[in-house]
């Protein structure tokens, strides 16, 4: 087993054992990975939004899910945000939109 291999079944182990999220062992918050591609542009927890780019902290979930929806199907128009959620499924955007109406704004 390599080391790297080692370190991260400890680490699924101690997440397992440990259960509730402490600073060392942070569990993901459900959606945080999905919304990780986001994160850069309207920033996530403990990551602010970046200039020039709407907040989309705290907005209602449907209407994230909504606007997921409308630029994938070119009702809004936004050549970047078509090319980021053309390619999620509907649970995915779910999920995200979820996670991000979850947080303060
Ligand atoms: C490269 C930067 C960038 C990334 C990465 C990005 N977006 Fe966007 N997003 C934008 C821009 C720019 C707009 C404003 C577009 C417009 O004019 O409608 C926007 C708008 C939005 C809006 C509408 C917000 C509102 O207030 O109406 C939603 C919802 C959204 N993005 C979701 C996402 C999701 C979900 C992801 C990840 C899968 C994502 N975006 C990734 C740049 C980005």
């Amino acid at each position: 087993m390599t080391s790297a291999r080692l370190a991260l079944s400890t680490w699924m182990l101690v997440g397992l054992i440990g259960g509730c999220a402490d600073d060392e062992v942070a569990q993901a918050m459900p959606g945080e990975r999905e919304a990780a591609a986001c994160y850069g542009c309207h920033g996530g927890i403990d990551r602010a939004t970046g200039r020039n780019y709407p907040n989309l902290k705290g907005l209602d979930r449907n209407y994230l899910i909504e606007s997921m929806r409308d630029y994938a199907e070119k009702r809004r128009s936004s050549p970047i945000m078509h090319s980021f959620v053309s390619g999620l499924s509907e649970p995915q955007r779910h999920v995200i939109a979820n996670f991000y109406s979850e947080l303060d704004r």
